[in-house]
C-alpha cells in the first residue's frame, strides 16, 4: 500500500509521518522528543495515527518516536537478541501477558510480542510500567534489553520486565506494517 494510499479520504488531517532519517536512529531515552515536526493541536494528536518510516533503521538500533504523548520504542532486532528472547520459558517471567493491543489475552512469548513473525521488530510504548519513566535501551540491564534507573527494573530484549518493581512488560501499542519501511501506529 502507498503513503498516498494510506493517506486517502478523511483521515488525512489526522495522519503525521515520522522520518527515521539518519539523524534520527537513536538509542535509549535521551533524545525521544525529536518527532517535534508533529506540532498539530492536543486534540487532534490524542486521536491520531502516524506513519514511520523505518527504512533508516539499521539492525541492532532503535528509533524512538513520540505518538500520542508518549514516546514509541521502534527497535530493529539482532538475531542474538531474537534468539535470547525466544529461549526464555513462560514460567519465568513476572508478567505471562504479552500486553500486546495487537493480541488481546495472548501470552508473553516473544512471538506474541514481535510485530513481524521473525522477530526482527519490536514496537513498545517507552514508559516504564511502575511510575512511567522512560527506561535506558540499546541493551541495558541485566537482561540486554532496557533498564529503567529510575527504581532499577530490568527489561529483557523483548520488552518484558524480569527484575524490580515494575509489574508488567512494556506495553505494544497497535501497530502494523503498510509496505516494507513503514510502520502504522494507531
Ligand atoms: S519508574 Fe521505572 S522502575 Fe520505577
Amino acid at each position: 500500500m502507498s503513503h498516498a494510499d494510506n493517506n486517502a479520504g478523511s483521515r488525512r488531517d489526522f495522519l503525521y509521518y515520522a522520518t527515521a532519517g539518519t539523524g534520527a536512529v537513536v538509542t535509549g531515552a535521551a533524545v525521544w522528543p525529536l518527532v517535534n515536526q508533529m506540532n498539530a493541536s492536543a486534540d487532534v494528536k490524542a486521536l491520531s495515527s502516524i506513519f514511520v518510516d523505518v527504512s533508516g533503521v539499521e539492525t541492532g538500533t532503535q528509533l524512538t518516536v513520540k505518538w500520542r504523548g508518549k514516546p514509541v520504542f521502534i527497535r530493529r532486532r539482532t538475531e542474538e537478541e531474537i534468539n535470547m528472547a525466544r529461549e526464555v520459558p513462560l514460567d519465568e517471567l513476572t508478567d505471562r501477558s504479552a500486553e500486546n493491543a495487537n493480541k488481546p489475552g495472548a501470552d508473553a512469548s516473544d512471538e506474541n510480542r514481535a510485530l513481524d513473525e521473525a522477530g526482527e521488530w519490536l514496537v513498545m510504548i517507552g514508559v516504564c510500567t511502575h511510575l512511567g519513566c522512560v527506561p535506558i535501551g540499546n541493551g541495558s540491564g541485566d537482561y540486554h534489553g532496557w533498564f529503567c534507573p529510575c527504581h532499577g527494573s530490568h527489561y529483557d530484549t523483548a520488552g518484558r520486565i524480569r527484575k524490580g518493581p515494575a509489574p508488567r512488560n512494556l506495553d505494544i501499542p497497535v501497530a502494523q506494517f503498510t509496505d516494507e519501511t513503514t510502520i502504522l501506529l494507531g
